[in-house]
């Protein structure tokens, strides 16, 4: 039984005529893949493969070239993804109390998510917001001038 669905097989077929190789697809499709379910099983890496015609090994080079994909059902993404940023910048402005404010906060270590499944914290080296820091990165959008509090009420609202 495949575990795509044929809606983001359809979905990355797509994106094919829009790429010169159909190997260029392969990481847009893992991100599609990935924000869908969270995770990318290997059984999803081999349906990708199909796909695009590739060997599964070369989906999985590919995406454990990225730290970003979790592979396992057991690391399944939250909702949201949080990162703090941990970088100079930003440990030089409290980086590292603030990771343990939220890691005390959530009741998770960095890598994990949340019971409610609504929030997976993460670290990050640097997210270009140094101007910020210390900085989050939720998603893709930027926190800047993190403090424990204005932390509290990004996950309040997350979890709203
Ligand atoms: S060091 Fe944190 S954003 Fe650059």
């Amino acid at each position: 039984m495949s575990v795509l669905s044929e809606d983001i097989k359809n979905r990355i077929r797509a994106l094919l005529p829009k790429y010169p190789r159909k190997q260029a697809v392969t990481l847009p499709a893992l991100h599609m893949v990935h924000d869908e379910y969270r995770h990318v099983s290997p059984e999803a890496v081999v349906e990708i493969a199909e796909i695009l015609e590739l060997h599964p090994s070369e989906v999985q080079d590919t995406m454990t070239f990225y730290a970003f994909f979790k592979e396992k059902e057991s690391e399944k993404l939250g909702k949201e993804r949080v990162w703090v940023c941990r970088g100079l910048a930003c440990m030089l402005r409290g980086a590292y109390e603030l990771i343990d404010h939220c890691e005390h906060k959530l009741g998770v270590h960095c890598g994990q998510t949340t019971a409610d499944g609504k929030i997976t914290l993460e670290f990050a080296e640097c997210i270009g917001a140094c101007d910020g820091a210390p900085a989050i990165l939720r998603n893709d959008e930027h926190v800047m001038n993190v403090t424990p509090e204005k932390a509290d009420g990004l996950f309040a609202e997350i979890r709203k």
